[in-house]
């Protein structure tokens, strides 16, 4: 069957191939004295509270399930702008607030609304291959730039202004980053927004790990710079609601209806349990357990990179948010005798029953020495990965 060359210009997802093999592994080991852990999952080891879970139940027995207007449920899109105004203290109305199906959705959304085929999107890299995929669905090109530990892995002013030429749509930035874990600083993305509009271009911040952010100096939204700057969001990664679906887009007035357009036809809607049931996180109790959750997040950072760093497999910027240790694993490669971060990641499988995710499909630039670690498991899990890590380099 013939395939449309735009399918065919979306790269494959190499991780799930590393995945795949640990899943497989974890199966024939589980109830070995060292059954796998998984240090390669992005997505928080809890579930949503109870509080939500109910108002998830309670929408299916009333039976609230029909279509909801493109943009989402207004209450919802309300508590979004209230969140906003109170964690963060930007104001953002709730009328340009646009609800997805997850930050997946609203990144679709946002590429099929501004890039037109041919546009280039500046990424840094390393970056969360996803988004790259994005811009090629709308049959634009994504460009990545290579990034330094010195700018936390994100891009400067400076860089975007060499990088921009006549086909350069705009910059598609994550703050805090995947794989990194590192933010751009405030002052930075507002040079880099600077140097965007004086170019005519669009500000894309994909802000889905915001609320998991540790460090005050960079937990800000990039909404509070100008309100011409798109930024994505999501229920999965703070909310701990990856399988429910749910996320937002907040766009300038202006694009508002082209974006309600888009999501009219394509989605209809976001999930309407999932909406209702997302009403319930931003009950007091629901982000007291948020907050709690956070902080544990944040004990695990704290007692894994300074962990990582002791074995070797060093750490060069600590992150200031999300659940991602980027780790240089050079001296290990070299000690091990494998080629790259790849190789390793399978010998750390098979060898310590670890699976955790090579730099591969998160760029080119310097990836082959980095390995990608997740906190979001256990402090048990961690500990016993550390342990396991010091056996196996002796
Ligand atoms: C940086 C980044 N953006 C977007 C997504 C997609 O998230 P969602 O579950 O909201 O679609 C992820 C998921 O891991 C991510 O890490």
């Amino acid at each position: 069957m013939k395939i449309s060359t735009r399918a065919g210009r979306i790269e494959p997802f190499y991780v799930m191939e590393v995945a795949k093999a640990a899943s497989q592994l974890a199966r024939e080991v589980a109830h070995s004295s060292r059954p796998m852990i998984f240090l390669n999952i992005g997505e928080p080891d809890f579930t949503a509270p109870e509080a939500v879970q109910e108002a998830a139940h309670k929408a299916i027995r009333d039976g609230a399930t029909q279509y909801t207007q493109a943009t989402g449920l207004e209450p919802l899109r309300e508590r979004i702008s209230q969140w906003y105004a109170d964690r963060f203290g930007a104001q953002v109305p709730a009328r340009r607030i646009v609800i997805t199906a997850g930050a997946s959705a609203a990144l679709q959304l946002a590429c099929l609304a501004l890039i037109d085929a041919g546009d280039e999107v500046l990424m840094p890299d390393p970056s969360y291959p996803c988004n790259r995929h994005f811009v090629s669905a709308a049959e634009g090109q994504a460009v990545l730039l290579p990034t330094t530990a010195k700018d936390r892995f994100q891009l400067s002013a400076e860089q975007v202004q060499a990088a921009w030429n006549p086909r350069t749509r705009g910059v598609l930035l994550a703050s805090p980053s995947n794989p990194t874990g590192t933010s751009i600083h405030p002052d930075e993305l507002r040079r880099i927004h600077q140097v965007v509009q004086s170019n005519g271009g669009v500000t894309l911040v994909d802000e889905i790990y915001l609320g998991l952010s540790y460090d005050d100096t960079f937990g800000h939204t990039g909404l509070a710079i100008d309100d011409q700057v798109i930024s994505i969001n999501s229920f999965s990664k703070y909310f701990n609601m990856t399988g429910w679906r749910l996320g937002w887009l907040v766009v300038p007035d202006a694009l508002v209806p082209v974006v309600e357009r888009l999501a009219q036809n394509l989605f209809i809607c976001a999930s309407t349990v999932a909406q209702h049931a997302a009403l319930a996180c931003f009950e007091p109790e629901s982000l007291a357990l948020y907050e709690q959750r956070r902080a544990e997040f944040k004990a695990r950072r704290d007692y894994f990179s300074p962990a990582l760093e002791q074995l070797g497999l060093s750490v060069p910027v600590q992150a200031d948010g999300a659940f991602y240790a980027w780790a240089d694993c050079r001296e290990w490669c070299a000690r091990l005798g494998v080629k790259d971060s790849w190789d390793l990641a399978f010998t750390l499988m098979k060898e310590s029953h670890l699976a955790v995710t090579p730099g591969r499909d998160f760029g080119t630039a310097q990836t082959a020495d980095f390995l990608r670690f997740s906190t979001a498991s256990s402090m048990a899990h961690l500990q016993e990965a550390v342990a396991r890590l010091k056996a196996l380099a002796g």
